[in-house]
């Protein structure tokens, strides 16, 4: 949370209350909510939203070298971003920007400990196999805007259609053993991020984050092993997990 914070320029002391915001906005996402879930996301958002309205307003007198004033700078021909454009930007970076990787990093700590596999200090191998292996996003949805005919199947101008992003990365015919958790694999570059026009703008951060930190732990903490078996949470937005208890 730190690391978004500080790079779009909110301050870092207000992280607990981005990381209390955003885990009950994401919660709008999980399968079967609840009235209490929407009404606390509703919350959330009136909150977050309130908290950037002034926070945006005081920084536009006051740029600084961060985001937030690159964005209030913004131009694309002749137009800036409205208020709202700019809040609600700053919100999706700030949500987008770390519930995703935060679970990366463990279902990555929980590979290492289970297979006895470290990052070691060129981590990008082993970051990647987690993405394909373990990615914390496993489902997006598209809805189709023309008719079309893609692999023997009709699509109807707007239909759902759920990509299956995790399911991808253990393709068969692109992946050998796609079961097995190997860093050395070859094969093509995971879709943990997506493809496309919404591909992740954020996947050099998220993997230079992921990188460093695995890196710096099991360089701290070499002796790191699991406690009890890791349990990923019951909920469907986030492959992710509940808990994971080690020792050092
Ligand atoms: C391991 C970490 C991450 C994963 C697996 C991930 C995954 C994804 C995926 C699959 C999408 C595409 C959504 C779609 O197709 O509709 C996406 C979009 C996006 N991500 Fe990430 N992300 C991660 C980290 C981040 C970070 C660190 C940031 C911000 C700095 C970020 C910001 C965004 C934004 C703003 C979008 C929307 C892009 C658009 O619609 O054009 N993500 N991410």
């Amino acid at each position: 949370m730190i690391v978004i914070a500080r790079l779009l320029g909110v301050p870092e002391g207000m992280a607990p209350d981005l990381l209390r915001w955003s885990n009950a906005m994401v919660m709008m996402y999980q399968a079967g909510r609840t009235p209490e879930d929407e009404a606390r996301a509703v919350a959330a958002t009136e909150e977050f939203v309130a908290f950037m309205r002034d926070y945006v307003r005081r920084r536009r007198s006051e740029p600084r070298d961060d985001l937030i004033s690159a964005l209030i700078a913004a131009e694309a021909d002749g137009d800036k971003l409205t208020t709202d454009e700019l809040i609600t930007t700053c919100i999706l970076l700030l949500n987008a920007g770390h519930e995703a990787t935060v679970h990366t990093m463990g279902n990555g700590v929980k590979l290492a400990l289970e297979m006895g596999v470290r990052p070691g200090t060129a981590p990008e191998a082993f970051v990647e196999e987690v993405l394909r292996l373990d990615p914390p996003l496993h489902l997006f949805t598209r809805w189709v805007y023309d008719e079309v005919n893609l692999f023997g199947h009709r699509f109807r101008r707007g239909d759902a259609v759920g990509l299956l992003l995790a399911s991808a990365g253990r393709d068969a015919d692109c992946y050998a053993q796609p079961d097995r958790f190997q860093p050395t694999r070859q094969g093509p570059p995971n879709l943990a991020f997506g493809a496309g026009l919404h591909f992740c703008v954020g996947a050099p951060l998220a993997r230079l984050e992921l990188g460093i930190a695995m890196s710096a732990l099991f360089q701290a903490c070499s002796g790191l092993r699991l406690v009890e078996a890791p349990r990923y949470a019951e909920i469907y937005h986030f492959h992710g997990l509940e808990r994971l208890m080690v020792t050092r």
